[in-house]
């Protein structure tokens, strides 16, 4: 079977941290977050078909990079198509059912679950579903009692909003599906397609566990949080965390990093070769090869790599991008660093 990765977008809710890296490659947890979806596949995917277009060798390095025995098709789009559009430009290499991915979602579904269900109920797709609080910011669903989708709205508003059960992000559908997305046109398969094809016979597959998207630096913070607190704890042996921090969990600490002393916790990221000397950090990402000084204050916010930020900064609801370097004592809140 085949499935479809897309990771095509800009990644412009995500900057400034999406300006030097490719959203998919994020590290979340210190794995690019598009790894999460490939631990999903069952052994029954043997090939994945990536449209790419922002970042594309970035994305094409990593795709080579992988050695599972699986056969990883990267296809560049010149031009961003849109969700439908990315399909039909690799209509070509797609046969029978199909899966497809949302490259931004981080989540517990089953696929052969999801498989076994489409295949059970014969309908021309199936859409992942989870129950959401804000449904404005999905596509939503409403269903029939045979788990049927009687209609598909993206982004509803007002009274648009006829159910919290949202568009997980991940399909199967078949081949059929794309023969109304014209080639070469910017299509949105939320927005053109899934509405037309509710006709022919979608079905809604709700699953348990966690799901998230990853979309926003808030989302992506709060993914973050969300695996910690399911996975739990994880400190690389080869990171050292001096005797007198206090430690609260869930806490993912990478290899190399040194947390000298201060408050670490809880939810909080340190990816590879983090220098923290004295400071108090919580629910927060701080990436590879950041300094944090003494007095500092980190909360709720998502540093990039190679930053410096000095004795006394406060640091709290931001993000700051790639290589910034603070002034001693700076007070960053509610504020995006770096962006262009
Ligand atoms: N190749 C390609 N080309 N990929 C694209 C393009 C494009 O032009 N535009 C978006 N994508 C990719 C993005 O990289 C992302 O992984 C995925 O398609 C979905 O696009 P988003 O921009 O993240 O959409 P969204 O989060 O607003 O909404 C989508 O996801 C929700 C679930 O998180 C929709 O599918 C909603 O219906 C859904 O509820
Ligand atoms: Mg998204």
């Amino acid at each position: 079977m085949q499935a479809v990765l897309l990771v095509g977008g800009l990644g412009t809710r995500l900057r400034p941290l999406t300006y030097s890296r490719p959203k998919p490659l994020l590290p979340l947890l210190n794995r690019p977050m598009i790894s999460y979806l490939l631990d999903l596949l069952p052994d029954s995917v043997d090939e994945v078909i990536v449209p790419v277009s922002y970042m594309s060798r970035r994305m094409r390095d990593y795709f080579n990079s992988l050695h599972d025995g699986r056969n990883y098709v990267v296809v560049h789009e010149v031009e961003p198509l849109g969700t439908g559009g990315a399909l039909g430009n690799v209509r070509d290499h797609l046969t029978d059912d199909f899966l497809v991915f949302n490259g931004d979602i981080v989540c517990s579904i089953d696929i052969k679950s999801l498989i076994d269900f489409h295949r059970e109920k014969g309908g021309v797709g199936t859409i992942s579903l989870w129950e959401v609080e804000n449904p404005e910011a999905f596509g939503i669903v409403q269903l029939d009692d045979d788990d049927r989708i009687t209609l598909f709205k993206e982004k509803p508003r007002g009274d648009e909003i006829v159910s919290h059960m949202a568009n997980a992000g991940i399909y199967i559908l078949n081949e059929s599906v794309l023969d109304d997305i014209l080639s070469e046109k910017v299509v949105s398969i939320e927005r053109d397609v899934f509405p037309v094809q509710v006709r022919r016979g979608l079905y809604g597959f709700g699953f348990e566990g966690y799901w998230v998207d990853c979309g926003t630096t808030k989302n992506f913070l709060t993914a973050s949080g969300t695996l910690m607190d399911y996975f739990g704890t994880n400190v690389s042996k080869e990171a050292s965390i001096g005797k007198s921090v206090k430690e609260e969990h869930p806490l993912v600490i990478g290899q190399g990093s040194k947390v000298s002393g201060g408050h670490i916790g809880p939810r909080v990221c340190l990816g590879k070769d983090v220098d923290v000397r004295a400071a108090s950090i919580s629910e927060s990402v701080i990436m590879d090869s950041t300094t944090i000084g003494r007095g500092v204050r980190v909360v709720s916010s998502i540093i990039g790599e190679n930053c410096v930020i000095p004795d006394k900064c406060i640091v709290e609801r931001s993000v700051i991008a790639d290589d910034c370097e603070l002034e001693k004592g700076d007070e960053i809140i509610d504020q995006k660093v770096g962006m262009r």
